[in-house]
């Protein structure tokens, strides 16, 4: 285990205990690439105990769903703990991140970093808490590394290095894997990896196979072949010729930073952790957690599902992703987008974020149905300026009625269907507010 403060460790103990003395337990998890990483670590902890269990994946903290098994020992994974109070109860071991409410007489056990001291949004995701639980459970689990890097790739805990908590797995668990920097993109092709970057995104490039196959051939580069193929010198010209496009646009650091990075490689899996990240993404988001879990426990043809399906589902987001972009409104402090399909809010207002829109203002992604499901998206530099769009969030949603929360850099709600413009007013002018200009708001 690695070094953490004293009554985190006894914490992690006591839940480590909860699981081996109860043969039956219910585990919630978030449906995005660190819930279902987080829940397949969870799920391998309690195969590997001999423990019966059943696994649901929920969008977001719903406590009546919660609640239908309140007699057993529940796991709640990347939930957030919006109200987590109603369910304040011995039986409920949290795996989780996010900002915590306090809870007065706390008898949950609480294995959020944040409780802690530690910095939930940067160090630990709900997959280094998974880990470090399944670490507790049984040394023998630190085999489950892959899952908890997919897990903070998909929180971006990768992005500028890994830190804190995670740098310390990393030096415990991580050294046998290979690791290497390369450039930050994952395909069959060169041409695919190009025509499928979404994160970085490279405009005029990223969905545009016959410019990649162009954009290659000016290179002197065999579009067809396969990363691996390609000698020291092209993967150098590759990355530079990459970096212009980001400089051209205007990208943000965030975005720079992604390009070329230090990368895990996970033999026994086939992937790069970022594949794996991604992969365990779309299936979450496409309601495939099953095939997740299949595969993770071996089954090969699950595997080919994943990476066949995930392709198509790369083109509906960036379709999405081109479609949205032409949406934005701006307002004063913020920059405001529709989204058509409701599992890629969140990730949609985070590429037009980093790679497309102005990098000076938060963008807003707003899709709706019956209510109004809300994914915000900020910067570095913008939360370094003051911007938190948990508090901005979650102060003008409950103003209209609604709840939101998360992380300063990525935040989200639901607000009901006719506040959508006083929610934006107020929204605006709290990020007015928070990066000092309140007098310019509206
Ligand atoms: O529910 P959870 O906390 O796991 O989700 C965090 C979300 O915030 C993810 O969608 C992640 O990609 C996003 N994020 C971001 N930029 C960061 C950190 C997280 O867009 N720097
Ligand atoms: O849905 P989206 O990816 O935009 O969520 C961004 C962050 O906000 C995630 O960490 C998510 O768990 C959190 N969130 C929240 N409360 C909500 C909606 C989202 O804490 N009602």
């Amino acid at each position: 285990m690695i070094d953490l403060k004293n009554e985190y460790l006894s914490n992690l103990k006591r839940a480590a205990e909860k699981i081996r003395n109860n043969d039956d337990i219910r585990v919630y998890s978030h449906y995005d690439a660190d819930g279902v990483s987080s829940a397949i670590i969870i799920s391998e902890i309690l195969r590997r105990q001999g423990k019966k269990f059943h696994l649901s994946f929920l969008k977001s903290f719903d406590i009546n769903a919660i609640k239908e098994d309140e007699d057993k020992i529940t796991i709640l994974s990347d939930l957030g703990s919006d109200g987590i109070a109603e369910i304040n109860d011995e039986r409920v071991i949290l795996v989780d991140h996010h900002s915590i409410p306090p809870i007065e007489d706390k008898k949950i056990i609480d294995l959020n970093p944040r409780t802690y001291g530690y910095d939930g949004s940067r160090e630990a995701c709900s997959s280094s808490v998974a880990y470090l639980l399944a670490i507790s459970v049984d040394d023998s689990n630190n085999d489950l590394f892959p899952y908890y890097i997919s897990g903070a790739i998909g929180d971006k805990q990768d992005v500028g290095g890994y830190y804190g908590i995670n740098f310390r797995l990393n030096e415990e668990f991580g050294k046998k894997y290979p690791i290497k920097q390369d450039i930050n993109i994952d395909g069959r092709s060169v041409t695919d990896a190009i025509c499928y970057s979404t994160d970085p995104y490279f405009i005029g490039l990223t969905g545009h196979r016959d410019s990649v196959r162009e954009f290659l051939k000016e290179m002197k580069i065999d579009p067809d072949s396969s990363l691996e193929k390609l000698s020291e010198e092209q993967k150098t010209k590759l990355a530079d010729k990459l970096m212009l496009i980001l400089i051209k646009e205007n990208t943000s650091k965030e975005g720079y930073e992604n390009l070329v990075s230090k990368r895990f490689f996970f033999n026994s899996l086939g992937v790069s952790g970022k594949e794996l990240s991604s992969y365990l993404d779309y299936a979450g988001r496409s309601g495939n957690m099953g095939l997740a879990v299949a595969w993770e426990m071996g089954d090969e043809e699950a595997f080919d599902k994943i990476e066949k399906t995930a392709l198509s589902f790369k083109d509906e987001l960036i379709n999405e992703v081109t479609r949205a972009a032409e949406t934005v409104k701006e307002m004063n402090h913020i920059q405001v987008l529709n989204v058509m399909n409701e599992s890629l809010t969140g990730t949609v207002s985070g590429i037009v974020m980093l790679y497309i829109l102005k990098k000076n203002k938060p963008t807003v992604g707003i899709y709706k149905n019956k209510g109004i499901k809300i994914s915000t998206r900020a910067t570095r530099d913008l939360v370094s300026k003051g911007v938190d769009l948990s508090t901005a969030v979650a102060t003008a949603a409950s103003a209209v009625g609604g709840h939101g929360g998360g992380h300063n850099i990525a935040a989200g709600g639901e607000i009901p269907l006719d506040s959508e413009n006083l929610f934006l007013m107020k929204l605006d002018s709290i990020v007015g507010e928070q990066v000092g200009n309140s007098k310019n708001a509206s």
